[in-house]
């Protein structure tokens, strides 16, 4: 497959490529990207419309498959210092429930995969009924054995959280972000983002929702992705987000006077993108 040539001039700061990102990853140049930021879509949420969208697998061990080959992608691209910043949200195996609530029940033209797919527990991992999946760690153990050196687990606090109508659980308000690296001597500029007191970085985020998500269901928050590149890139590097959503790691690059690709599989996501940058 050609190589992509980056545009790295100075008129160009953003690349947005639409498509799979599968598909599209092998034609970055290698190691040219400093640090990878992103949120791929949670497996069985969110229907985005797409036959290649990720997160829509039938099971959440084939999900995890196809994100460590995007991922084994990414670390072709990247850097030998370069680093993957991933925040991963998890979810419950569902089964029985036909009422007008239940998983079973018929909700019309939901955007809810778990819902639309009439679903049924996984049968994977001793699953049951209701059981909290744990994705995001068995993704980053996944990542592990693929390779990746995991360095950090950091917990965002959300400060909204999304209202669940749950009253056999605390409702969750947390999400994880891992740390990655490709080699042992990765880049991470620790003075970059501080503690209010000056301390080093705390592995907890407290963050709020931005005050527009520019009509994404699933953006994060500017400031998830400002301290991810504060911490793990350099004025004048290449960031990367292979779900790049409404953009909102290429606006904050930008902002930062660092490059950006991103990729989106969505015309009308990387469509929002470009309207929000030029
Ligand atoms: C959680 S959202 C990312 C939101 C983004 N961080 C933002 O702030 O707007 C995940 C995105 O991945 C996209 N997507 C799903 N499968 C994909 C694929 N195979 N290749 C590229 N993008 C994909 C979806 O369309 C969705 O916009």
């Amino acid at each position: 497959m050609a190589q992509l040539k980056l545009n790295l001039g100075q008129q160009s700061k953003l690349t947005i490529l639409t498509g799979d990102c599968a598909q599209l990853l092998p034609s970055i140049e290698k190691e040219s990207i400093q640090c990878c930021v992103t949120s791929p879509p949670y497996w069985g949420l969110r229907d985005y419309d797409h036959p290649n969208q990720i997160g829509a697998e039938p099971s959440p061990e084939q999900y995890v498959q196809n994100l460590v080959e995007v991922f084994r992608h990414v670390r072709q691209t990247l850097r030998p210092e370069g680093t993957l910043w991933l925040n991963v949200g998890d979810g419950y195996a569902r089964n029985g429930g036909t009422g007008k609530r239940g998983p079973n029940a018929i909700v019309g033209n939901t955007k809810k995969l778990i819902q639309k797919r009439n679903c049924k527990v996984p049968e994977v991992w001793g699953l049951k009924d209701r059981d909290l999946m744990g994705l995001p760690w068995r993704v980053a153990f996944a990542l592990q054995a693929d390779g990746w050196i995991l360095r950090s687990k950091i917990t965002w606090i959300k400060k909204t959280a999304m209202p669940e109508s749950v009253k056999n659980r605390p409702t969750n308000a947390t999400e994880e972000i891992f740390l990655f690296a490709k080699s042992p001597a990765y880049y991470y500029d620790s003075k970059a983002v501080r503690q209010e007191t000056g301390a080093n970085l705390r592995n907890y985020w407290i963050l709020g929702p931005d005050p527009s998500n520019h009509g994404h269901p699933a953006a994060f928050p500017r400031e998830l992705a400002r301290r991810c590149i504060l911490l793990g890139s350099r004025v004048g590097d290449v960031v990367l987000d292979p779900f790049g959503g409404s953009g909102t790691t290429g606006i904050v690059a930008n902002d930062l006077d660092r490059h950006a690709v991103l990729i989106e599989l969505n015309e009308s996501y990387a469509d929002c993108a470009r309207d929000r940058v030029f």
